[in-house]
């Protein structure tokens, strides 16, 4: 595998795309227009030139990398990828039209994925012209820190492109897990019910903002509290994820926590927008309730 292509450079597409393009790989990046892909690389050299300031980088280490990054502004250069791997916004009928575009044009050897945190890959594989040659790879944010990818074969994904998908991982120096096709995969089965939980603790008065953040923080060791996680990841991804897994599901103890959806109808959709269950405005995020 040499060349990969990535199809929408949001957070976790910047991510997927400086990953392997630091791995070695060739990256084609695109989104729904050249200039999204264009400030993408603008953001992806942004980043590296911290790590630069930081000494953990040379200027010529960073050149090389985003010498590696082409943004595109249509399908037809994907036919060169040996791996196409979709990243747009979580929503399904975006997912499909992008899957059903990428298809037309995906080279006779290659193979495609979806960065999906929780749609089933069994039935977006099944709108693909080769069902066989596609799979889930579900990275975790911010991508080049986090070590996991998991790895999501549908029920006709060939044997084949599970190990091309598996190797891929390895190259990127990234520990591979496999999880079935099953509402929210392994990581966000579990993860996604505690954020929520957190958002009903939030909208019940049980803590603050900075109290429920601390208590996981200080006494679970987590990185980040879950409301400060939630608008990391995007409180309109996370309401699409606990959306899928409570509809495919059934299961009402996945349902959505009141404010989550006033939050993500708001257009309050955490750091991206500058505004979530913190006010990002400032040089330090300040809690909003
Ligand atoms: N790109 C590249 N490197 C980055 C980075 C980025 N976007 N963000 C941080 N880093 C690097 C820094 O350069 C630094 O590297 P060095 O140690 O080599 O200097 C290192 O990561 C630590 O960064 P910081 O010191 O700036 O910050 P921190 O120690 O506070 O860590 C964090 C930041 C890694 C994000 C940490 O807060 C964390 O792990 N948070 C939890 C993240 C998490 O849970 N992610 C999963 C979300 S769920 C998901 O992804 C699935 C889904 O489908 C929703
Ligand atoms: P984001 O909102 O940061 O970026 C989404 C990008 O997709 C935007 O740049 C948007 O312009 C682009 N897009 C929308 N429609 C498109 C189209 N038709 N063609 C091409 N590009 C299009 O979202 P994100 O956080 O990067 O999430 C992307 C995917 O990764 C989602 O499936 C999400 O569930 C998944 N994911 C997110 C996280 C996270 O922590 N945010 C973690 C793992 C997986």
């Amino acid at each position: 595998m040499q060349t990969i292509a990535v199809i929408g450079a949001g957070m976790m597409g910047k991510g997927i795309a400086q990953t392997s393009a630091q791995s070695g790989y060739k990256v084609l990046l695109t989104d729904v227009e050249l200039a999204i892909a264009e400030a993408g690389k603008a953001g992806i050299a942004k980043g590296l030139g911290g790590q630069v300031k930081r000494g953990k980088m040379t200027e010529e280490q960073v050149a090389e990398i985003l010498d590696r990054i082409t943004p595109i502004g249509d399908y037809a250069p994907m036919a060169e990828a040996d791996l196409i791997i979709e990243a747009a916004t979580e929503r399904e009928d975006i997912k499909i039209k992008i899957l059903g575009k990428a298809g037309e044009v995906l080279g006779a050897d290659a193979i495609m994925a979806s960065n999906t945190s929780s749609i089933p890959i069994t039935r977006m594989g099944a709108t693909c012209p080769d069902p066989t040659r596609f799979i889930g790879m579900h990275f975790f944010n911010p991508v080049p820190v986090m070590r996991l990818l998991e790895i999501i074969p549908g029920l006709a994904s060939s044997e084949t492109t599970i190990a091309r998908a598996r190797e891929f991982g390895d190259k990127l120096n990234k520990q591979v897990i496999l999880a079935g096709d099953e509402p929210g995969f392994i990581v966000n089965r579990i993860l996604l019910p505690m954020i929520n939980e957190a958002i009903f603790v939030l909208g019940q008065g049980v803590g603050s903002i900075e109290d429920i953040d601390n208590g996981c923080k200080l006494g679970l060791n987590h990185p980040m509290g879950p409301l400060e996680l939630a608008d990391f990841v995007g409180i309109d991804t996370l309401y699409e994820i606990v959306k899928v897994v409570y509809q495919t599901t059934g299961d009402s103890k996945y349902r959505p926590a009141p404010l989550l959806v006033k939050y993500a109808e708001a257009g309050w959709h955490g750091r991206k927008t500058g505004r979530g269950f913190y006010d990002y405005s400032g040089e330090t995020p300040v809690p909003t309730r």
